[in-house]
């Protein structure tokens, strides 16, 4: 394909032709604003938006890079650090960073891990990173990026992080100890205090990944007046990433990654004294950054204030009873572990669950699909209160929809059963079927996709299954030829 049909235009296009254009092109978009969306968007509602995105404008054209240029952004950057350490109990000695998201977070807490451990502890080569199954991908990509070895320990049967096994995977290498406070897919939190005494005990730093949760477990404390010490209260806890653009509702690009001690926090630096171009430092990984999300993050903070956030809270909390109440009572239906907070994941063991997803998804909602074992993850938000009753009619018509149709689940079984075949004489073939199904917008959209699901279980964790991603990487982040 040529891209010369992408050229820029050679004269300008009117700017009232170019945003009815863009107006057209999202009508195909997720209706977050009717609450659809179960994860990826965090809406605060208009008002608070207004707020937001008003101080995101004010910042617009300003770069975050240089903090001698522009103090004011200077300033927000380091009260919204300083805020965060303060919400999630951190003493004097605490120093952070702001990030454009959890990646950045985390990519830097392990990066400053593993170069920290590297000085103290310089008998180490082959460092190791020990963290359980259920930690985000990010660690993953970490552990590519930084040459860390990665040791998955197995999660409890409630998908929490298991001590028992950790420590027994702790080598003369191990550096670093990951949990999660909550894990994403199946939204419980980790024995953060267990891990700490652990990780203290050894000498090892302990990162906790508070990204999804670090904005609203201090909110359920509240509602349920009940002590969840996920954060630098429990000791042996050396750094956490927390997003402010999940449930701290700011505009996207925001996150804040929080060490127990400065030395540590050097260690995330990067100075070269020797360029030509002068002398650069870069607290974190980027170097041009958007001031306006700096502004948009401390705007929020301030804006919405601890009354604000324990408001949404509430209703977040109340709309999660409903749906976990919904769940308890079914038959067909099982909560997946115990959710600390606002995400709940269920899977069933009456039903095709991907068959449950497909329902929900034909009726225009957006989740995500769990592997093994298979469910489905909501990630509820404040929006969800005006939602969700809506939301479990929907359910409760799905569920009987794929009892009724077990024709359909037959027919799918034994695609599976073909496919299962397949996989060992035609890997193929078979990938490039599934890449078709994939990359077709209608499998995006919201076709019937629970026999795909059914596949890639199989092929879930081989070599196989990392070439048709990246092959899909590669196909969704190519333009589709202009019509
Ligand atoms: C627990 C956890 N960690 C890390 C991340 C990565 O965050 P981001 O997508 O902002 O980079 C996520 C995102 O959902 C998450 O839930």
């Amino acid at each position: 394909m040529s891209m010369d049909n992408f050229r820029i235009p050679d004269k300008a296009i009117e700017f009232e032709a170019l945003f009815a254009q863009m107006s057209e092109n999202k009508k195909d978009d997720l209706d977050w604003k009717r609450g659809r969306a179960f994860c990826l968007v965090y809406y605060p509602g208009e008002e608070k938006e207004e707020l937001i995105r008003k101080a995101y404008n004010m910042y617009f054209t300003e770069n975050a890079l240089n903090p001698m240029v522009f103090p004011s952004l200077r300033k927000m950057e380091n009260e919204v650090v300083a805020m965060v350490a303060n919400l999630l109990h951190g003493d004097e000695g605490v120093r952070g960073s702001f990030t454009s998201g959890g990646t950045e977070s985390i990519l830097m807490a392990i990066k400053s891990a593993r170069d920290y451990m590297a000085k103290t502890k310089p008998e180490i080569t082959v460092p190791e990173m020990i963290l359980p199954a259920t930690a985000h991908p990010t660690f993953a990509k970490a552990i590519k990026y930084f040459g860390v070895k990665g040791v998955y320990v197995e999660a409890d049967k409630n998908y929490c992080a298991s001590p028992k096994n950790i420590e027994a995977a702790i080598t003369e290498n191990t550096i670093l100890i990951v949990a999660s406070a909550t894990s994403y897919p199946h939204g419980v939190l980790d024995p953060i205090k267990e891990i700490g005494k652990i990780a203290k005990e050894r000498a090892l730093l302990f990162h906790v990944d508070a990204c999804i949760g670090g904005f609203m477990l201090p909110f359920v404390e509240i509602i349920t007046n009940k002590e969840m010490p996920f954060d630098f209260r429990a000791e042996g806890v050396t750094s956490i990433s927390i997003d402010i653009h999940k449930y701290g509702y700011a505009a996207k690009g925001a996150s804040v990654v929080l060490y127990r001690t400065a030395e540590l926090r050097k260690h995330q630096f990067t100075v070269y004294t020797d360029w030509p171009g002068g002398i650069y430092g870069s607290l974190t990984m980027v170097g041009s950054r958007p001031g306006g999300t700096v502004a948009a993050a401390w705007a929020t903070l301030m804006g919405i204030g601890m009354d604000g956030y324990l408001d949404m809270a509430k209703k977040t909390w109340g709309a999660t009873q409903l749906i976990k109440e919904y769940i308890n009572q079914s038959t067909d239906l099982i909560l997946m572990g115990e959710p600390a907070m606002t995400i709940v994941a269920f899977s069933s063991k009456t039903i095709d669950i991907f068959e449950l997803a497909d329902e929900l998804s034909i009726k225009g909602w957006h989740f995500e699909r769990l592997c093994e074992p298979a469910g489905i993850h909501l990630t509820i938000s404040q929006i969800h209160e005006q939602y969700m009753s809506e939301f479990i009619a929907d359910l409760d018509q799905g569920i009987k929809q794929v009892q009724a149709n077990t024709i359909k689940q037959i027919t799918n079984k034994i695609k599976v059963g073909v496919m299962r075949r397949l996989v060992q004489v035609l890997p193929e073939g078979l990938i490039a079927k599934i890449q078709s199904s994939f990359s077709g917008k209608a499998a995006v959209k919201s076709d019937r996709i629970a026999p795909i699901y059914g596949m890639l279980g199989v092929l879930r964790g081989t070599e196989d299954m990392d070439e048709i991603v990246l092959d899909l990487l590669d196909k969704l982040n190519t333009p589709s030829p202009k019509k």
